[in-house]
């Protein structure tokens, strides 16, 4: 057993004991939802990338991986992540790493429209369920580019992007992100209507717009861009992460204490706190993010996920967690991700009362959890199994534990520093 540090071969279970109330100070990352997409865009100018605020997790080593074997020179020393982009890059992502990780998807928007091709392989489903990526392609497809596909690969080509109008089926964060990535080298005015609007997609565009790309709107549901000649490479921060911030938020909801979250940005997660303080959790803002306290039992609310603004698809399972040990019957209504309602099964295995069917789960708050051997399916619903551990009684211990070292640098050590019982374990 290894304690507070991830054993070398990758974390493979962490242990939950039962910890008292939560109280310090805790420091979030930047972005993983940001990052992955920045290290995308710098495929649009050669040089020199210097970005900061880079959390250490697979996702970002993986992305790291998909560049370099393009040909990109990635190297990553605290949080500043640098990249060395040639003028000619292999424009392919294999199935090994697009396997891996599904946000791979977005080197397709920024290939094409620097490169005009683009070898893809195409991604499956994951624990979600069936990920389609037609917005992605019809998006592209309409700025002109024509795919092919054979032998599990999707080749696009095209000899220039043109701007025009492009309207959403429903505000993918990929495919606006694919598709703004591409429009910036495109010939004349592109408008996205019905897009995304998540502070990941305003940084990108902070981004693009500092390499000297014409972007108005990111933020907005709809964004207009002016094709460029050309970009450069520059240095940038990413934004903090909101669902880390989440994460802790979670934590102090479920065991209970006092503490600040550096880097927390309250106006990124309007909706969920509006929710948490129905459940009767206390914000503060601080000079630089906010503090966050809990006493005594939660009441349960009743909460639907959206696109952002709404409440994000991302904070559902911390949420359904928190419900799980409330007072009263809360009901959670998943509209973004078919299948994301799967770990409920965990937390049914921790005694908690939940019947989820289709979109909809009732959660009847129990009075305590008890510790039991789990499983974490992904990133998320692995970081609400650790929060759900924390109040139950004896040990919970989560396999497939290194779906959490995705998305998150340090969840265990900086639990551990806010006095929570947790480690990373070994088998055996
Ligand atoms: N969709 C389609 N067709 C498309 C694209 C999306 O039908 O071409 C559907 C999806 O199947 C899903 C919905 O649209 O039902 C929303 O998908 P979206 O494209 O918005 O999500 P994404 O870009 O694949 C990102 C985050 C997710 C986060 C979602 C929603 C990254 C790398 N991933 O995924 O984050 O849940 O937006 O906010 O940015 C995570 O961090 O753990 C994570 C899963």
């Amino acid at each position: 057993m290894v304690n507070g540090t991830i054993p070398v071969d990758g974390p493979t279970y962490i242990r939950v004991g039962q910890s008292g109330a939560l109280s310090g100070t805790v420091r979030v990352s930047g972005a993983k939802n940001s990052a992955l997409k920045l290290m995308a865009a710098a495929l649009l100018a050669p040089g020199e990338f210097t970005i900061r605020g880079v959390p250490h997790i697979a996702d970002v080593r993986w992305m790291g991986e998909l560049l370099e074997q393009m040909g990109v020179g990635v190297s990553q020393e605290g949080g500043v992540l640098t990249l060395d982009v040639p003028e000619i890059v292999r424009p392919e992502a294999p199935y090994e790493l697009v396997e891996r990780m599904r946000a791979s998807i977005v080197v397709l928007g920024p290939l094409l429209g620097r490169f005009g091709a683009a070898r893809i392989s195409v991604p499956g489903g994951d624990d979600f369920g069936h990920r389609p990526i037609d917005m992605h392609l019809r998006g592209l497809e309409e700025l002109g580019a024509t795919f092919t596909t054979s032998h599990g690969y999707i080749e696009g080509r095209v000899d220039h992007l043109e701007g025009t109008t492009v309207l959403l089926p429903y505000p993918s964060v990929g495919a606006t992100e694919n598709l703004l990535m591409a429009a910036v080298l495109a010939r004349g005015t592109t408008v996205l209507e019905n897009v995304a609007r998540e502070p990941e997609i305003a940084d990108l565009a902070v981004f693009l717009n500092a390499m000297g790309g014409q972007v108005r709107g990111a933020g907005t549901s709809t964004i207009t861009i002016d094709g460029v000649e050309g970009l450069e490479a520059v240095e940038h921060t990413v934004v903090p992460d909101r669902i880390e911030a989440a994460t802790y938020m979670a934590a102090v909801g479920m065991a209970g204490g006092e503490v600040e979250i550096v880097g927390a940005r309250p106006e990124h997660m309007e909706m969920l706190l509006v929710k948490l303080r129905e459940m009767g959790l206390d914000f503060s803002p601080t000079v630089d993010g906010l503090t966050v306290k809990a006493v005594g039992r939660r009441r349960s609310v009743d909460v639907a996920t959206l696109p952002y603004p709404g409440v994000a698809t991302d904070y559902q399972p911390l949420i359904v967690t928190l419900l799980a040990t409330a007072d009263g019957v809360g009901i959670v209504t998943e509209n973004v991700f078919g299948g994301r309602f799967r770990y409920i099964d965990e937390l049914l295995r921790m005694g908690a009362d939940i019947r989820a069917e289709g979109h909809h789960a009732v959660i009847r708050g129990v009075d305590s959890l008890s510790g039991a051997q789990v499983r974490a399916p992904d990133i998320r619903a692995g970081a609400a199994l650790v929060i759900a551990g924390l109040v139950a009684d004896g040990e919970t211990l989560i396999g497939d534990a290194h779906h959490v070292e995705r998305g998150y640098q340090d969840l265990v050590g900086n639990l551990v520093s806010l006095g929570a019982e947790v480690s990373y374990s070994s088998p055996g």
